[in-house]
Order: C-alpha cells, then structure tokens, then sequence
C-alpha cells in the first residue's frame, strides 16, 4: 500500500511525460488530477518510440547522453511495473538496435559515432553490410556498414500510452478532459474555472510555454512526420531491431512494431502545423527504401505529423520553476526514453529530496536556463 501523502498535485498534460508522473505520483500516495482536453493523443501518439541514447548521441551532448543512458536503464524495472498496474503490455521492446549506412559520408558518420562513444567508454560494434543483413535479412544491399548497439531498445508507444493510462486510472489518477490557459504556483486556470492544489507539474510538451511568462520563447514546436506501415502477407518481415541510419546525409529510422514498423521522421520547425506534406512522406519513403527494400510492398497504414517540444540546448527541462509548481517538459526527441527518469526526478522533487544526479543536466537553473523565483 502506498504511504498516503494527501498533496493535491494537477499535473497539466497527458502525453507520456504527464501519464507517467500522474502514475508515479499518485503510486507514491499523493492525490493527483490529470488535466488535458484529450490525453494520450499528441506528439506522444504519433512517435516512433526509440529508446535509443547511444544511436542518438551526438558530440557535446554529454549531459543528454548521460540522462538517456540513466533513463534507459530503468526502463525493464518501469515497463515491469508498469505492466503490473496496469494489467497490459508495456510496449516495451528488447531487440537492439542497428545504426546503418549507405554511401561513403554515412559511413564516415558511423565511424566518427563509434570513436566517440568509444572515447566515452561505451563500446559498440562495428559490422560490415553482409554482417547487419546476416541479423536482419531485410535489409537491403545498399546497407554498407553498420553499428551493432543491443542496448538501446524501443517501445510501441501506443501500447505504453494505453498501459500509461490504465496505471494512473487504478492508481487513483482523476482524468480532467479540460485545456488549461495559465498555470501558477497551486493553481491551474481553465476556461470557466480553477483547479486550486498543493502543486502543479507542468508537462504540457510544446504547449507548455504558452501557460506561464517565464517559460515564454524558451520552447519550440518540432514537427516529426511519421508513417506507420504494415507488412502485407507474403512481403518480407520487417527488421526485429530497430534500424536508424543516416541515408546520404538524412536521419531516417524504423521501429518494428508486430504488425510492422513505425517510419520516420522528419524535422522543421514550421510553427504549430501538424499537416502532413508531400515531401515529407517522399523522403521518408525513398530514404527508408534504400535500407529495407521490401517496404515497397507494404500497406501505408498512417501518415501523421506531431510536435516534439524543443529547448534552446534540446535538453528537457525539469524542476521547480517557483514553490507550488514543478515543470517537467521540453523533451524534444526523447519523451519515451526520458520518461522513467522525468517521473522519478519530479517524485523526488515534490518529496523534498534530491533528483537523480544525471537529472541534473535538465534542470531549469543550468547556464542559459531559466530565472527562477525560488
Ligand atoms: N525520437 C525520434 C524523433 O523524435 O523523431
């Protein structure tokens, strides 16, 4: 039985950071109210679902690396739970990783990947194309050089979602189908009324900037186009790994999903638009092709645009923005690797306690962040 806190917290947003606080909250004992106009179908609907730190790291990105590395090692202990309270599958998917490349820059780029993560002591190994197609027979021939990484892994976002909801339902989470218009320490203001608490955590994604003056300019919205694409009997199985690569110069990735795979994404930052365009779905599809030629066959099952919240560094922020009112948002690439570590560092917080150390990079007082009143 969970210790009874008795703290009215309103968490305002409900995609899979908002959910997985509210769930970890309100198992922690405290009373939570979940405040979003439609939970679980924002950017969080639409991602990929890559649990990937090490595929995705980039040179002076230390801090993210470390915070997604941490993250990510807690993910089997997260999904266990998670699975456990909520009575269905979490999504979550063992199988590993391929980093990939086609022409000559690619592989530069996987050779220049694989001497920085072996500078950072975290090996990964390097195959020949023949030796990524030997693991994953769908790949195709163009795949020259790859990058062998077992443990970044990868979820079904939706199934997490689902198993999200269904854990902070039994846990007690009250689900309040409103859009909140400002928030302040305490308090979240709505349309016609008020929600007064003890303390409001703040993970509305890129709509977070919107709801309080000191987040204002500090978030932008990141649109991803993604498809969804189901193996038609007969056609190649998908690849089980998840396969990123770049392919000539762009990022592309796959994320296998039972009835196939998940394609993305692109990249622009063209304001609040979430329509799907022409080139979009082109370079996608050509750029996935050349890894994985049996995707020609396959049904375009989904095509969908949603909008990663960005920092100025594109690390999240997480803390205390003044006594009363704890944001946890600007997760930009990483909302589902990032959520285990968001949800335990916000617990902490409203505990009084300290975050885990790697959380300390996200948090709102580092160079360039935000003034804070507290
Ligand atoms: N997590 C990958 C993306 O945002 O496209």
């Amino acid at each position: 039985m969970a210790e009874q806190r008795s703290e009215r917290i309103a968490v305002v947003g409900g995609g899979v950071i908002g959910l997985s606080v509210a769930w970890r909250l309100a198992a922690d004992g405290h009373r939570i109210r979940l405040i979003d106009p439609a939970p679980a179908s924002g950017a969080s609907h639409v991602a990929g679902g890559m649990l990937a730190p090490l595929a995705e790291a980039w040179p002076g990105e230390e801090g993210l690396l470390d915070l997604g590395s941490a993250s990510l090692a807690r993910w089997p202990d997260f999904a266990d739970d998670l699975a456990a309270a909520a009575r269905l599958p979490s999504g979550l998917r063992r199988e590993g990783t391929l980093v990939v490349g086609v022409d000559s820059a690619d592989r530069a780029e996987l050779g220049a990947l694989a001497d920085y993560l072996a500078g950072l002591g975290r090996g990964v190994t390097a195959l020949s194309g023949r030796e990524a197609r030997r693991l994953e027979p769908a790949l195709g021939p163009s795949v020259r050089a790859a990058l062998e990484v077992p443990g970044d892994l990868a979820v079904d976002n939706r199934a997490t979602l689902r198993a999200l909801h269904a854990a902070a339902s039994a846990a007690g989470v009250e689900f309040l189908a409103a859009r909140a218009e400002e928030v302040r320490a305490g308090q979240v203001v709505l349309a016609e009324s008020t929600v007064d608490c003890d303390a409001v955590v703040l993970a509305a994604g890129a709509h977070s900037a919107e709801l309080h003056p000191l987040l204002r300019g500090r978030l932008r919205p990141v649109k991803g186009e993604i498809l969804r694409l189901r193996a038609r009997p007969g056609a190649l199985p998908p690849p089980r790994r998840t396969v990123r690569g770049p392919v000539r110069g762009r990022q592309t990735y796959l994320v296998p999903r039972d009835d196939g795979l998940v394609l993305g994404a692109t990249q622009q930052e063209v304001g609040f638009d979430t329509r799907v365009t022409v080139g979009g779905v082109r370079d996608l599809i050509a750029d996935a092709e050349r890894l994985v030629p049996a995707l020609a066959e396959y049904e375009l099952a989904e095509a969908v645009a949603g909008l990663r919240p960005g920092t100025e560094d594109n690390v999240p922020m997480i803390g205390e923005l003044e006594p009363g009112l704890v944001v946890a948002t600007g997760h930009h690439r990483g909302g589902f690797l990032l959520a285990p570590i968001t949800a335990d560092a916000v617990v902490a917080l409203l505990r009084g306690a300290d975050p885990p150390p790697q959380a300390r990079a996200a948090d709102l007082r580092r160079p360039g962040g935000i003034p804070c009143t507290s």
